[in-house]
């Protein structure tokens, strides 16, 4: 297994990649197949897991993006022994000891996912000290609910700004209530909660499907873990976890992107390797839209079918719509017919991004909903269809990054999209399979 990675941006012996433009080019219908790498927001959370185990976890079909890179360096100045290679997408890691409880700042802020490393570590080691992590600007992103499910384990919390020194001797099974079912709390509760004493009950936890994946996977190092996929999840601590091999789930937010594009190029796009429960949310709103859309095995066609109608979309955890698909889903609504609502309830700041699609012909109206600073519904009222013309616009994130990319596969002439690396953050060999379905994009120094 080779540890360096020429191709992969961030790997020692990489070349710092400069500042990239895609330029796109519409009006080509995509055609073909893709296949779906692994997701991102699974992998990085069963490399967190390594750290409860001084066993060998091998991960398999992880994706090869900055994030999950991200997230090995943070696992190695913990003291893991992390081995990646690129041409099988496997990872393998080690963590027979834990070296420091103090990462530096920089790697804990590098991505959100970082935040579900205090999980193992307290449960591990008993102490973590971190500062408040960083990922995508889409809105306040608190993580006082993991904080809380921390000291009803019996973790002790001090703070100094927005630094956190979290200890504990051993965590205690305990009830924990959490306000709205984080997705990242639920991980890293869920985490911490295998090696306490006694009993742990997750109430109102996440249910998406890579938390049922990562707690399938903690079973299988050893957890006792029920109700999965459920609002109540139920953990016995153990002793000890050893180690496992696992495969990655495929990428239900990589496959929703390609099936969007399919869709919105009036293409046919068939895309390889994905679990059709997990994609139902957009399913179903594809086909309101007008798509069809085949599944058989874990392949799925999709034709773009008839006029594509106006539908009304609205965020929630799983299985709601999926806020990381609400970017995607947003172009396609530009050229429905009728007028389309999107309530954004997840993030407030997620519909930024809109701006831009209006600079490049779209009938986009924003409304923000919410008493005394309470954010309740960001949404957008998207009138279609509109014609697009391409334009010089600029990636706010992973997800809008891709929507701008998807705007520019319908518009008239070139849109140039500036500061791609959020797409390198989240979806491996983006351009290439895009090219490889017949679409116009180019990737170019940002200063040619
Ligand atoms: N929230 C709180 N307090 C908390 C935690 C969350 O108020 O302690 C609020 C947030 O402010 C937000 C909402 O709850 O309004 C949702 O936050 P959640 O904790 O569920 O999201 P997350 O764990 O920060 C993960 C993914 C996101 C994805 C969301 C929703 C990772 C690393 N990130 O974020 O993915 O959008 O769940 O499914 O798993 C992406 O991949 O581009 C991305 C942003």
């Amino acid at each position: 297994m080779v540890s360096t990675a020429p191709n992969v941006p961030g790997e020692p012996g990489s070349t710092i990649r400069p500042e990239r433009v895609l330029r796109v080019r519409g009006h080509r219908p995509l055609r073909g197949e893709v296949t779906i790498s692994g997701a991102k927001n699974a992998a990085l959370k069963a490399l967190a897991a390594t750290l409860l185990t001084p066993d060998e976890v091998v991960l398999d079909n992880v994706p090869m993006i900055a994030d999950v890179l991200s997230m090995a360096n943070l696992l190695r100045s913990l003291g893991a022994i992390v081995e990646i290679d690129p041409t099988r997408e496997r990872v393998a890691v080690r963590v027979e000891r834990i070296e420091r409880t103090d990462p530096p700042p920089e790697l804990f802020k590098a991505t959100r996912a970082s935040v579900v490393v205090t999980g193992p570590m307290l449960a591990r080691e008993g102490q973590i000290s971190f500062s408040l992590p960083g990922g995508d600007q889409i809105g306040k992103r608190p993580i006082d609910m993991h904080l809380r499910g921390f000291q009803r384990m019996g973790a002790k919390l001090t703070r100094e700004g927005s630094d956190i020194l979290a200890t504990a001797n051993r965590l205690q099974g305990a009830r924990i209530y959490m306000d709205y079912p984080s997705h990242t709390g639920t991980e890293a509760l869920l985490m911490a909660s295998t090696l306490a004493t006694g009993t742990t009950t997750i109430v109102n936890a996440s249910a998406e499907p890579e938390i049922v994946w990562l707690g399938n996977m903690l079973i299988r190092m050893g957890a006792r873990i029920s109700g999965l996929g459920s609002p109540i999840i139920t953990v016995e601590g153990v002793e000890r976890l050893r180690g496992v091999s696992e495969v990655v789930i495929p990428d239900r937010l990589e496959a929703g992107t390609f099936a969007l594009a399919a869709a919105i190029t009036g293409g046919e796009v068939t895309l390889a390797g994905v679990r059709e429960p997990h994609m139902l949310p957009l399913t179903e709103k594809l086909l309101e839209a007008g798509a069809d859309i085949w599944h058989r095995d874990n392949r799925m066609l999709v034709r773009a079918g008839r006029e594509l109608q106006a539908v009304d979309i609205q965020t929630l955890p799983f299985p709601g719509f999926p806020t990381d698909l609400q970017a995607a889903f947003m172009p396609l609504l530009t050229q429905a017919h009728g007028v389309s609502v999107v309530h954004e309830r997840v993030y407030e700041d997620r519909l930024r991004y809109t701006e831009d699609l209006v600079r490049m012909g779209a009938d986009i109206r924003v409304a923000r909903f919410g008493d005394n600073g309470q954010f309740l519904a960001t949404s957008a009222e998207v009138h279609g269809p509109t014609p697009l013309t391409g334009a010089r616009v600029r990636a706010l994130d992973i997800r809008a990054a891709v929507s701008l990319v998807l705007a520019g596969l319908v518009a008239d002439g070139e849109t140039e999209v500036a500061e791609v690396h959020h797409i390198d953050r989240g979806y491996a060999r983006f351009v290439a399979k895009l090219t490889g379905l017949g679409a116009d994009v180019q990737e170019a120094s940002a200063s040619t």
